[in-house]
Parts: C-alpha cells; sequence; structure tokens
C-alpha cells in the first residue's frame, strides 16, 4: 500500500476526517462543510467521537465522509495518533475502499505511520488471491501548507525505522524450513548491505576457533549449521565507543532432549524475533543515518535433535572460559547468549550491551501477554533510560530485580554455572537473566525478555496478528533520545 503526505485538495472521493469526543465542530480545512457534517450525524445517531469509533455519511457535495473518534482532547498524543491511522486503515479495508484520504488536526505523519505499520502483509506463500479481499492501494494522509514539508520529512524518517519493522516481521513469520542459520545470515546480508552497514558471518570453524562451545552445543544436534552475524553501524567518528544489540535467534526450537510438547510447538519458529529485533533497529538506525556507532550481534541456530544432540547433564566450555552444566536442552537461549554477549563485550567494548530474546515462558505467565517485555539491567541508568523509552512509543517494559540470591541458586555442583535452577524454584526469567549476567564482564547491560510480546496473537491497532517487531521502535527512540551525538 501507498502512503503520502498530501497538501489540501478536494480531489479525494473518500475522506476520512476526526471529531473530539469533547468537541462540537471538525476542522473541514475548506473542503468539507464541517457544520453540516455534524448536523448530520446528530440527525442519524449519538456518535460522541470516543476514540477509534467511525461513522459514515455522504457529503452535500455527494463525498464519503468517514468521521473517527478521537477520544478526549486532552489525551490525544503521538501514540493515538499512530493508533487512529492504524484504526482507520483497518475500517477502509473493512469497507473495501482502495483510495482515501486523511484531514485529521494533528500531526499527519504520525497518522500515515500507524496505517503504514498496520498494513503489513505476508501472503508469498498463497497461491490463490482471495477474491473477497480489496486491498487499500492508497492513502493521503493531507498537511496544510505551512506544515507539509516538515511532516514529510518526518514520515520519510519513520518510515525507514518502518521498513526495519516490516523486514523483521517477514522473518519472524518466515518457516523455519526456509529460515535456518544460513538463510537468515544470507537475508540479513542481502537487506543492510545495500543500506550501508557492514556484515560479517562467523560460520562454525570460527565459532569453534573463538571457543564459543556453549553456541556450539546447542547446534550440535542439527543439520543446520549456525552462524553469528555481525552488524556495524558508524554513523559518527571512529573514536567514539559503540553500543550493542545482541540478539537471540533460534530458528526453531524444538527443545532439543528436553524436547516440547507437541501443542503449540509451531509458534517456536519466532524463537529467533529478538535477534530480529536487533536486524530491524539496526536497520532503522542507517537509514535515517543515525549519529552513533552502533553494533548488532545475532546468534543463529537451530535448536533440534538427532544422534548427536547434547543431552541433559552435558558440560560445555564457553568462549568466556566458564563452564556451564546444561540440564535441561530447552534453556538453550541463555547459552546462545553466554557466547554472544562475552563476544561483544571482548571485541568491541561497547558503552553498554542490550540484548533482547524470547528467553522465557516464565515471563508470558508473570507478565501476561504482549503489553509488557520484562527488564532486567545491571545499570539503573540505562535501565531507566529504556523505560522512558518504552513509554514514549507504547512498548513498555517492566523491571524485574536480580541479585545474589537469585545468582547462587544456579551455581552447579560439577561445572561454574547450570543453565537451570533446581526445580521449584520459581522466577525463571530472573534466574535465566542471572545466567546472561555471569557473560557481560561487568559491562552496562539490559536483557529484555520478549517471550510474551513478541508475537500478537490477535494484532494491535498498529500491528497485524502475528510478528510485532517488538523492540525496534523502543531502541531506535532509546538512540535517538539519550545516545546520538549532536552535531
Ligand atoms: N524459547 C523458549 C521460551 C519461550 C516460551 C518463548 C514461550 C516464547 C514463548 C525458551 O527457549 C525455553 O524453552 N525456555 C524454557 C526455560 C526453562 C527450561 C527453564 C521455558 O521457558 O520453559
Ligand atoms: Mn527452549
Ligand atoms: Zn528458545
Amino acid at each position: 500500500m501507498k502512503v503520502i503526505i498530501s497538501k489540501i485538495s478536494s480531489d479525494f472521493k473518500t475522506i476520512v476526517t476526526g471529531l473530539f469526543e469533547d468537541d462540537k465542530s471538525i476542522s473541514d480545512y475548506g473542503i468539507l462543510q464541517g457544520k453540516q457534517v455534524i448536523d448530520n450525524i446528530k440527525q442519524f445517531s449519538n456518535f460522541n467521537g470516543s476514540f477509534g469509533e467511525f461513522f459514515s455519511i455522504t457529503s452535500p457535495e455527494g463525498k464519503n465522509i468517514i468521521v473517527v473518534g478521537l477520544g478526549k482532547k486532552d489525551e490525544w498524543n503521538e501514540n493515538k495518533e499512530l493508533n487512529i491511522g492504524g484504526k482507520i486503515y483497518c475500517e477502509l479495508s473493512r469497507l473495501k475502499i482502495k483510495k482515501a484520504a486523511i484531514l485529521i488536526e494533528g500531526n499527519s505523519a504520525n497518522i500515515a505511520y500507524g496505517a503504514f505499520l498496520r498494513s503489513f502483509k505476508f501472503d508469498k506463500y498463497k497461491t490463490k488471491k482471495d477474491e473477497k479481499i480489496v486491498e487499500v492501494e492508497e492513502i493521503a494522509v493531507l498537511a496544510k501548507d505551512e506544515q507539509l514539508s516538515d511532516a514529510e520529512k518526518l514520515f520519510e524518517c519513520l518510515r525507514q525505522e518502518g521498513e526495519g519493522i516490516f523486514f523483521a516481521r517477514s522473518l519472524i513469520t518466515e518457516p523455519p524450513n526456509v529460515l535456518y542459520p544460513e538463510s537468515y545470515a544470507d537475508r540479513i546480508k542481502d537487506e543492510l548491505a545495500k543500506l550501508g552497514l557492514e556484515i560479517e558471518v562467523l560460520d562454525k570453524k570460527q565459532m569453534e576457533k573463538e571457543n564459543m562451545g556453549a553456541l556450539l552445543g546447542v547446534a550440535q544436534g542439527s543439520s543446520k549449521e549456525p552462524k553469528l552475524v555481525i552488524i556495524k553501524w558508524d554513523g559518527t567518528e571512529k573514536k567514539e565507543k559503540p553500543i550493542a544489540f545482541v540478539g537471540k535467534g533460534i530458528t526453531f526450537d524444538t527443545g532439543g532432549i528436553s524436547l516440547k510438547p507437541s501443542r503449540g510447538m509451531e509458534s517456536m519458529k519466532y524463537d529467533m524475533a529478538g535477534s530480529a529485533a536487533v536486524v530491524g533497529v539496526m536497520h532503522a538506525l542507517a537509514g535515517r543515518k543515525a549519529k552513533v556507532n552502533a553494533i548488532g550481534v545475532v546468534a543463529l541456530a537451530e535448536n533440534a535433535v538427532d544422534g548427536n544432540a547434547q543431552r541433559p547433564s552435558d558440560v560445555v566450555t564457553s568462549m568466556s572460559g566458564q563452564t556451564i552444566e546444561v540440564l535441561n536442552t530447552d534453556a538453550e537461549g541463555r547459552l546462545i547468549l553466554a557466547d554472544a554477549l562475552w563476544y561483544t563485550q571482548d571485541r568491541f567494548s561497547p558503552k553498554f550491551i542490550i540484548d533482547l530474546a524470547t528467553l522465557t515462558g516464565a515471563i508470558v505467565v508473570a507478565l501476561g501477554n504482549n503489553e509488557y517485555a520484562g527488564l532486567f539491567s545491571n545499570n539503573d541508568e540505562l535501565a531507566n533510560n529504556l523505560i522512558d523509552a518504552g513509554i514514549e512509543v507504547n512498548e513498555k517494559l517492566w523491571r524485574f530485580p536480580m541479585n545474589e540470591a537469585y545468582d547462587k541458586i544456579i551455581d552447579s555442583p560439577i561445572a561454574d554455572v547450570q543453565n537451570i535452577a533446581p526445580a521449584g524454584s520459581g522466577g525463571d526469567s530472573i534466574t535465566a537473566a542471572q545466567f546472561l549476567q555471569r557473560f557481560v564482564n561487568n559491562v552496562c547491560w539490559a536483557h529484555l525478555d520478549i517471550a510474551g510480546s513478541a508475537w500478537h496473537e490477535k494484532g494491535t491497532d498498529i500491528s497485524p496478528k502475528g510478528a510485532v517487531g517488538f523492540g525496534i521502535r523502543l531502541l531506535n527512540k532509546l538512540v535517538e533520545k539519550y545516545y546520538e551525538v549532536n552535531s
């Protein structure tokens, strides 16, 4: 679908306008008879402008006018603008309208962006077109002359982030027979190299040389070789320390010998959503030429089970030198991250590392689905900045405690650490984070457990059912707000 910002014009047959709950008028920008519209609505309905409700009339000039409720004026904000854009897209789609203009007081770029984000489609494996579906082809969000160029610029910038989100959603949605470590690494190269990002791929041999025994142990039960992809963005002087994002990229998680139950196992194709968020945010940073040096590291492996698969009770040696007793092969995310985190701090000495991972089912239990992701950190400033950025873009975080008491229960009797806490300990998401912390070497670090927020069964105003791309808007905002060099 094409979304554009356009100057005010009456060339459109369908115009979507907005009404605040507490307002008696709509702004008509001289192309609608606002008062008449309101009078007509009153004649037929009690429609009062509550958020996201729709009402349609035909204007005296014969135009199709769709009025959307904008809710209370003093609650109107950027996220509402995005959400209303998404809701309008859905309504147009429901009404089978191919082309429409949006004429709403507020930031046109945000409204356009919301519509764009909601329009994501993944239908490449459908061989027949659904005749009942009429696709929205074009939405033009109108802006006054004096706002036009600013709105266009902002939308261009937001769209760069949007492209990153669409790329991430496609990766997450791809079936695991198509997207496995090698093909995933190729997709990253193909899509990101053209944006000026530098891509490096470590293969199994190089991992062996780096002594990444934890990552290799997870991958050894699969016929697919693991890959570690390093994505570099230099947006400012070389001497600036980079910031780093690390992502869990399990392209399918069977659980290994600690096999998962069949029911619901199919959802484990999204066990690479953390890595997709890292890829997406690197895409966004390069797309908008962010003034920051950033490193993205994604650990890609399949957690499968064959005759060579690692066994519960195996001991592996991680790149850090620490030995790990693998008591449960389904706690594999922390194993691949152990080596990815160590590698990242060791090679790049970053200002901070933020990792994203669909790490524990327990975080879904703790937070419920979708609204929040779990936050764990060894640094209050980084944690608070993340929480702030999350509130701004409505990708909310909830911080969990970490301390020695949680840490000591993962000491292993025969190795340095074990990959799960003893049965009945509870707090699985926290012990998982404690495990990761042992591999960050005291670097400033935060971990986001996105197991509950990466995939949405119903969809949201700005994301259709399925892959959300959670974390990309959050991290892009974090960088923009706190870590970009001014010039
Ligand atoms: N990939 C799963 C976590 C997950 C669960 C992601 C639900 C998305 C939705 C992870 O590898 C896993 O299996 N974790 C185990 C850890 C346990 C063995 C300590 C879990 O949560 O059950
Ligand atoms: Mn698992
Ligand atoms: Zn997993």
